[in-house]
């Protein structure tokens, strides 16, 4: 797989990237996660399943992988396996995020999952933790789930502190999440205190169902920030498990594509985000090898114009997507 730079950073990452969202903990919204995971929540064999799922991802050259402190034991997973593959720090490019809390204590069902607070204080517990679990700092520190509500782009000690670590050398970003991902996409590349832009990424939900946040990463990208794309697989929506009457003729449609392209209907979804010129990484969200190889297999995908306007039937209004995402059982 060929890298590229994360923007205008010095970051060089891989096309496709791995995320650890449905590796680091029991309870996750993804269709069939539980099914994934067997069941079998012990953390010795949770970690055994990450590890394999790293090393098909690594011998793939993906040099990407995502991880956060709310993805349950995400980072200490990836920190043991970098240690254990005796992996060199350049070889390969670690992302983190701030901001959620876990809360779910290992359960797959929980009153709360997770709690997001973008303070000073969490972001310098979170920088101290995530350093710990990962056995390194991670390249690349992210909020999470910034919004316009969350108060965080208008936080001055946050950001502050968030340009001391840029200072020293780890590049700073923010996820976006909700239908208003455009907007916190704008207020945060007016961000550039003492004249220097402070995000050097941002990581957003694109996907065939909604994909509106499209112009607002190709400006971030013109501003010379890296843009990952997550969930591009719509949690599973865009895969055959989803099975769900009202979304039938959407799955016609994808299986044509698919097919005249001699594809899986995942590796459409995903050559449809690694199409997009500002997409420097999309990541599989993958919890089984067979996945993760299937979701690889969109690398060779002869994207092209009939599909793209044949699938823009897909698009939902982004209020109808995020419901929809609310709605997904943890599971
Ligand atoms: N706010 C944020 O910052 C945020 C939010 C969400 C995600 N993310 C990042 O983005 C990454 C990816 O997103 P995501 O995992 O949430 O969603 P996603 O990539 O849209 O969906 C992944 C789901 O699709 C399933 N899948 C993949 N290939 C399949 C196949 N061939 N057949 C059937 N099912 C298949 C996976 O199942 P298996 O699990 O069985 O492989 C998994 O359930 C995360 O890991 C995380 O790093 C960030």
């Amino acid at each position: 797989m060929r890298n590229r730079f994360l923007g205008t950073s010095s970051l060089q990452v891989s096309a496709l990237g791995l995320g650890l969202a449905a590796l680091g903990r029991p309870g996750y919204i993804n269709l069939g996660h539980a099914d994934d995971l067997e069941s079998d929540y012990h953390p010795s064999a949770m970690e055994a399943r990450a590890f394999a799922v790293l090393d098909a991802a690594w011998a793939a050259g993906v040099r990407y992988f995502d991880a956060a402190r709310s993805y349950g034991e995400a980072e200490t997973f990836l920190g043991r396996w970098l240690k254990l593959r005796n992996l060199p720090p350049a070889a390969l490019v670690v992302g983190s995020k701030w901001g959620y809390t876990y809360t779910a204590e290992w359960q797959v069902r929980a009153e709360s999952h997770e709690v997001k607070e973008h303070t000073l204080e969490v972001l310098q517990r979170q920088w101290q933790q995530s350093r710990d679990h990962l056995g390194r700092a991670p390249n690349l520190y992210q909020i999470h789930s910034a919004t316009l509500e969350s108060g965080v782009l208008g936080n001055a000690a946050v950001l502050s502190a968030l340009g001391r670590l840029k200072d020293e050398g780890v590049a700073i970003g923010l996820s976006v999440s909700g239908p208003r991902q455009g907007d916190v996409i704008s207020r945060a590349l007016d961000l550039a205190p003492k004249g220097r832009p402070l995000f050097d990424c941002v990581q957003a939900t694109w996907n065939l169902l909604d994909p509106s946040a499209g112009e607002a990463l190709a400006r971030a990208r013109e501003c010379g920030l890296g843009v990952i794309v997550k969930e591009a697989l719509a949690n599973g929506r865009l895969t055959p498990r989803n099975t769900t009457l009202d979304f039938a003729s959407k799955m016609a449609l994808l299986q044509q594509q698919a097919r005249r392209l001699h594809t899986t209907i995942d590796g459409l979804a995903i050559a449809a985000a690694l199409a997009q010129p500002w997409a420097d990484v999309v990541l599989s969200g993958a919890a089984r090898v067979e996945h993760l190889q299937s979701n690889l297999g969109a690398l060779a995908v002869p994207w092209d114009e009939e599909a793209a306007v044949s699938l823009q039937r897909l698009r939902e209004p982004p209020e109808t997507y995020w419901q929809a995402r609310a709605g997904l059982e943890w599971n």
